[in-house]
């Protein structure tokens, strides 16, 4: 009969031990169910209360039925597991079959523990034994510390998590029990393309990458993935593979509608994130204020012929096509006049690609343009929609209120250790690339990226 105990306070039992049999618990601990979700510095403990125990062979180490008093690993030897069948007539067979067998390694005794029920098995020494045995108040006192200090660790965690912050403390307690928590190694692959995929995962520690095709998303500490489907209902759209050792939170779709509603909201935001994320400027970001980021972003559609001149914002492409003129200017060597340095040419921009012109001043009060003579205005800073488009888009008075002023934003993404967007793409045969400052990233699809850069005569 178990009574209740004082967790805090309960001070488990300490039995020396050489380091390896420290070693060798610690992984016979690792291979039952109970230790699934416990780390190495926890089990220690449980390894620490051990204590070595000698039977002889043909002895009974456990009887069906009985009280649950310890859980075993076996150190030496060999066991077998009976558990008590019915004969024909409905008399109980002596001695029990055999229904298991357990080495060196293997654990039981586990299942009456935990769940305070009798024995579900008998277990007898086949040969000599050596085995190392925890009580049954130290066993459950540590699992209970255990559980509670996991548990306060993801209620920290899903706390910082954008999609739960509006949720109150019993709510967010809540989805806390409803977490699994899973570990992945590096290289490890947690989903693949073209599954069905139910379970959204959060990243507790650790970074993932998110691949579909050319397109890699890392996603770090409270980025969530696997959103996508769970919207859609069709099947994954990415592999996604731990970077390094990952601890995920995993929770399925019908537990989270149950506790939130209609995940769509919420979900957008997480999948919008991930898409402002494949924009280099953004990706060095802080979260929080990605987060803010995204809830500025609107959705506006364009139709097939319209232009659009994105002075003082940034658009990224959800559907449909646009051309750019994809000229390169850049600032003529000691003077403040921007020059042409290749022949202007249209370039594709279409879905995950975008455009900006977040440091011109915003002087259209409509972004497109209807009329034949508005065609002749067409220049790098147009765009002109091949395909009906549906576009997310930022202005920059709502970036500046999330990053401050834009300049020193620019500056930032630049002195980021993420420097992809600084890269210019072609080569020019008069101009020493190694003397070029990124101005400004005019837009970026599979042609690569257009910026304005400086050209700095003094390097
Ligand atoms: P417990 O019920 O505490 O004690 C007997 C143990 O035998 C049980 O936990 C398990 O660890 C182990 N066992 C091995 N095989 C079986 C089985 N087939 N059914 C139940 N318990 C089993």
């Amino acid at each position: 009969m178990s009574t209740p105990m004082d967790v805090a306070s309960f001070d488990p039992p300490s039995f020396p031990k050489s380091e390896e049999t420290t070693e060798f618990l610690l992984d016979a601990l690792g291979n039952n169910f109970v230790f699934d979700s416990i780390d190495d510095s926890s089990k220690l403990q449980f390894v620490n209360a051990m204590q070595a125990q000698d039977f002889d062979e043909g002895d009974w180490v456990v009887r069906q039925g009985d009280f649950g008093d310890y859980f075993y690993v076996v150190g030496e030897g060999e066991v077998a597991f009976h558990v008590r069948g019915e004969s024909p007539g409905g008399v109980p067979n002596d001695p029990p079959p055999q229904v298991g067998a357990g080495a060196k390694g293997s654990s039981f005794g586990e299942l009456a523990l935990l769940y305070n029920t009798p024995r579900a098995a008998s277990i007898r020494a086949v040969t000599p034994l050596k085995l190392f045995r925890i009580d049954q108040v130290t066993f459950r006192s540590l699992l209970m510390s255990q559980r509670c200090q996991a548990r306060s660790d993801i209620l920290e965690s899903a706390k910082k998590i954008s999609i739960f912050q509006d949720l109150d403390e019993i709510m967010l307690c809540k989805l806390v029990d409803a977490f699994s928590i899973v570990t992945y190694r590096p290289g490890e692959r947690i989903i693949n393309k073209g599954d069905k995929g139910d379970v959204l995962y959060i990243v507790k520690s650790g970074k993932v990458k998110i691949m579909d095709g050319a397109i890699v998303v890392i996603a770090g500490e409270g980025e969530c993935f696997g959103e996508q489907a769970l919207i859609t209902g069709d099947a994954r759209l990415a592999n996604v593979t731990a970077v390094t050792q990952s601890t995920l939170m995993c929770v399925s779709k019908g537990v989270l509608e149950e506790l939130l509603g209609p995940l769509d909201q919420a979900l957008k935001h997480c999948r919008r994130t991930k898409l402002l994320r494949l924009i280099p400027m953004f990706q060095c970001l802080e979260r929080d204020e990605a987060d803010r980021c995204v809830n500025y972003l609107k959705e506006e559609s364009f139709k097939k012929g319209d232009k659009i001149f994105p002075s003082g914002k940034l658009y990224f492409i959800l559907e449909g096509r646009a051309l750019v003129m994809s000229n390169k200017e850049m600032y003529v060597p000691g003077t403040s006049e921007l020059k042409s340095i290749t022949e202007p040419k249209l370039t594709k921009l279409e879905k995950n690609d975008y455009f900006e012109d977040l440091l011109g001043s915003c002087q259209e009060t409509c972004d497109t343009l209807q009329s034949p003579a508005d065609l002749n205005r067409m220049n790098e800073n147009t765009i002109s929609v091949e395909d009906d488009m549906v576009c997310l888009t930022l202005l920059a008075s709502d970036l500046e209120c999330v990053v401050g002023d834009l300049q020193g934003f620019f500056a930032r993404c630049l002195n980021s250790s993420n420097d992809d967007c600084i890269r210019v793409r072609k080569k020019s045969n008069s101009i020493n690339l190694s003397m070029m400052k990124m101005h400004r990233l005019l837009g970026k699809g599979s042609f690569g990226k257009v910026c304005i850069c400086l050209y700095c005569v003094s390097g």
